[in-house]
């Protein structure tokens, strides 16, 4: 029996919280990178979500991870890729801590948290030095690491003994001791054009390196914020199923066209 069975994409538009056409318990794993809090670029997302103060946008994004976590299978993972924010609030500068807060929320939604990865772009670029001079002691730590967020819902996934599916998913012992490691500093960021200028989208190897960590063929992989739909085609190259919700109405019927488009070429291939 061919142990890579025929996948499929799946695209559908709504809401992240809602997860429309989601069943429970039939995701393996969810790769996803949500609207930033405190980032300019996010905040008309959050001001259509009824929300524009920082508490009220995390507890926007906690349903989120709820209902990823109903979607979830016991053993699945939640692999959720976020930065901080450096922005002026009503006490001044500061720093608005995401990680720490998708971290307590996806706790809250019952997720057990594991060992993070922090994603160091590599910049040709000096870096951008916030502060004056070289007088101490009131300039900032430059803000170059993003963070891969890694929990799991319940225990470890159980498998058969000698699971086909699990064997052809192997890894090999150089991509095991480079990705995981806790930093990543060999992944340079994309240029953001086009719709990706709009979306912020992910380079493929993100997602590429967490599919094949998290999750074995044929399983299915779902990202509730798809964007240009990065995480849905990786996983679809690599064996698995894929469903992506998108709220944005041109961009979902972008992604549903190009999901036809892929599996319509694999029909004829
Ligand atoms: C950071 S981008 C994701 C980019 C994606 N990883 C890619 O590679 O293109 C976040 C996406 O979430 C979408 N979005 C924002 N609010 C949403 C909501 N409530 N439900 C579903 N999607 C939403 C935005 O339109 C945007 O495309």
């Amino acid at each position: 029996m061919d142990p890579v069975p025929p996948t499929t994409i799946r695209t559908v538009p709504g809401d992240a919280r809602e997860l429309p056409g989601v069943a429970p318990g039939s995701v393996e794993l969810v790769v996803t990178s949500p609207p930033y809090p405190m980032i300019p670029q996010w905040d008309e997302s959050f001001r259509r979500w009824g929300a524009s103060e920082y508490p009220a946008m995390h507890a926007r994004l906690a349903e989120v991870w709820s209902a990823c976590h109903t979607a979830l299978i016991d053993g699945g993972i939640l692999a959720v890729n976020v930065g901080d924010a450096l922005r002026s609030g009503s006490d001044g500068f500061r720093l608005w801590p995401n990680h720490v807060e998708v971290t307590r929320a996806c706790e809250s939604a019952g997720f057990r948290s594991l060992p993070y990865i922090l994603w160091k772009k590599p910049t040709n670029k000096p870096n951008a030095f916030l502060g004056s001079g070289f007088l101490p002691p009131n300039a900032y730590v430059t803000l170059d690491c993003e963070f891969i967020l890694l929990f799991r819902k319940g225990g470890l996934r159980p498998f058969p003994r000698n699971d086909r599916r699990r064997e052809v998913s192997r890894y090999t012992k150089l991509e095991r001791d480079h990705w995981f490691s806790q930093v990543w500093d060999d992944v340079r960021g994309i240029r953001q054009s086009g719709v990706g200028r709009r979306t912020g989208a992910f380079p493929p190897e993100i997602p590429r390196r967490l599919i094949r960590m998290f999750s074995v063929v044929g399983d299915t992989v779902l990202d509730p914020f798809a964007g240009t739909g990065t995480t849905l085609w990786v996983a679809h190259e690599l064996g698995r199923n894929s469903v992506g919700v998108e709220n944005d109405p041109e961009l979902s019927a972008a992604l549903e066209r190009e999901a036809l488009r892929r599996t319509a070429a694999e029909g004829t291939g």
